[in-house]
């Protein structure tokens, strides 16, 4: 029995007050939506299709990449009216299991119970047990356990206000079944509109099975304003740093850690307050990361340590390095073993080889940089000529004195010193001095200007 997935995804998110349609606003990193669809995927189902409306073009765009069926609800009927038309033309025998974008944190391991009682030929309600259940549908359920109806809250008596478990909204069951139901909804209700949630009822009535299935209180929060979005974030990021502390890494504050991507650390790893991690980032033994950098898409070997305020866009760094405070390395960087790189320096499609060091205020871009180097400080590879980029190459033992140029291309060979100061236009040649003289004038007498 195949599974086909429906994404309710036409709400406007007043609530949100953002000209951003709701299901694109990012929760750690990524869209709601996107969190959504990555759940549905990993049921390896059919199909999934997405009911959208508000800012649909842009709901599509973000999505372009992803494969599934959109279908645009012009007009928004109503959760009931989403689903009937997601429906047309979803084979019966499978199962239709309805998901909100807004409902983000839900588990895979979760909805895969939901689907198994549908399997069964059971309509399955997603419930949760919350400590505040106000204003949501609450179950009924005989004392055995049967559910019965769910009553929404406000038409609900003092007693059935009390019951705790409420109903999420999401749910699975026979496509054939489903759409039968569907079809005889009624919108005879305060607001006009067509409730999914009638169903249940209806299921009771018609003597159909309806199974309760119970999700963890936080795996069913939905995202109708910023507050609720900041909260799904603190969710999220409580089991990313669970997951890390049970491998052993030292999060020295855990509430103040943001992983929008996947962090996979080694033996013995610390991690101050206040770093950001995107993509994919790999931190090998005994790295430490200081406070307020933002590592993404990189590579860190053991024991290198990323001091304070860095910027790490993409890169491979080697082990035993030290990087920053305040240092920036753009894309296309690889640093071997023992690298240094220190305070305001900035590196970009670069390459620098084992126990070299480039420590103050310079620009490296488009170079290759060899074993044993020394970059003074104030060095700037001059790359662009205003039309196009080229390379500096740095062979292994060179000096670099501060406050150079190196105007690209051009080639430092093995062992060459660069004196202070030196605007280096041809390559300089291997094991000898190479400066570019400005005589050193005193003009005797001479006087500072006066204010008049
Ligand atoms: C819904 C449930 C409520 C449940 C709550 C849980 C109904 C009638 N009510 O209420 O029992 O406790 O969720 O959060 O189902 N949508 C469409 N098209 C529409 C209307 C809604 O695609 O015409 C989408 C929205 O974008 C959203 C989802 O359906 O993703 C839920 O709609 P929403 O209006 O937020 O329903 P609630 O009032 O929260
Ligand atoms: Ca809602």
């Amino acid at each position: 029995m195949s599974t086909t997935v429906l994404v309710l995804a036409a709400g406007q998110g007043k609530r949100m007050r953002s000209a951003l349609p709701k299901v694109l606003h990012p929760l750690a990193g990524r869209p709601l939506l996107g969190h959504v669809l990555d759940t549905a995927a990993r049921l390896a189902p059919r199909e999934v299709r997405v009911v959208y409306g508000h800012g649909g073009d842009r709901v599509m765009e973000a999505f372009a990449n992803v494969p599934v069926r959109w279908v645009h609800q012009a007009e928004q009927r109503g959760t009931g009216h989403a689903v009937k038309l997601a429906l047309a033309g979803v084979k019966a025998g499978d199962v239709a299991l309805v998901l909100y974008g807004d409902v983000p944190l839900v588990q895979a391991a979760t909805l895969r119970r939901l689907v198994a009682q549908a399997r069964r030929g059971r309509l399955a309600v997603l419930t949760a047990e919350l400590d505040d259940p106000a204003g949501y549908g609450r179950i009924l359920r005989t004392g055995r356990g049967a559910i019965t109806a769910i009553v929404e809250d406000r038409d609900a008596t003092r007693e059935q206000r009390a019951i705790r478990e409420i109903n999420t909204g999401l749910l699975a069951c026979p496509a054939g079944q489903l759409a039968k139901m569907i079809a005889r909804l009624r919108s005879n209700n305060a607001q006009r509109e067509y409730y999914l949630t009638d169903v249940i009822a209806m299921a009771v009535r018609d003597g159909m099975a309806v199974a309760g299935v119970k999700a963890a209180a936080d795996e069913v929060l939905g995202i109708n304003d910023k507050a609720q979005l900041a909260e799904a974030g603190r969710v999220l990021r409580r089991r990313v740093t669970a997951g890390l502390m049970a491998a052993g890494v030292t999060l020295v504050d855990p509430e103040r850690i943001d992983v929008h991507g996947t962090l996979i650390c080694g033996r013995d790893v610390v991690i101050y307050p206040d770093v950001l991690f995107e993509g994919e980032v790999r931190l090998g033994d005994n790295v430490l990361i200081e406070s307020f950098s933002r590592i993404r898409n990189a590579r860190i070997g053991s024991g290198t340590i990323v001091h304070t305020h860095c910027v790490i866009e993409a890169g491979e760094i080697g082990e035993g390095c030290e990087i920053g405070p305040y240092a920036r390395m753009r894309p296309g960087v690889e640093l071997a073993t023992d690298v240094k790189l220190g305070n305001f320096v900035e590196v970009k499609k670069s390459s620098i080889d084992r126990h070299s060091k480039v420590n103050h205020l310079t620009y490296i871009g488009d170079a290759t940089i060899g074993k044993h180097v020394n970059v003074g400080a104030g060095t700037i590879t001059c790359n662009y000529d205003g039309a196009n980029k080229h390379r500096t190459i740095i062979e292994d033992d060179v000096h670099i004195g501060s406050d150079v140029q190196l105007v690209a291309p051009v080639t430092i060979g093995r062992g060459a010193t660069i004196g202070a100061g030196a605007t280096i236009t041809r390559n300089a040649p291997p094991g000898e001095l190479t400066i570019s003289e400005r005589k050193q004038v005193t003009r005797h007498g001479w006087k500072r200007p006066v204010k008049k």
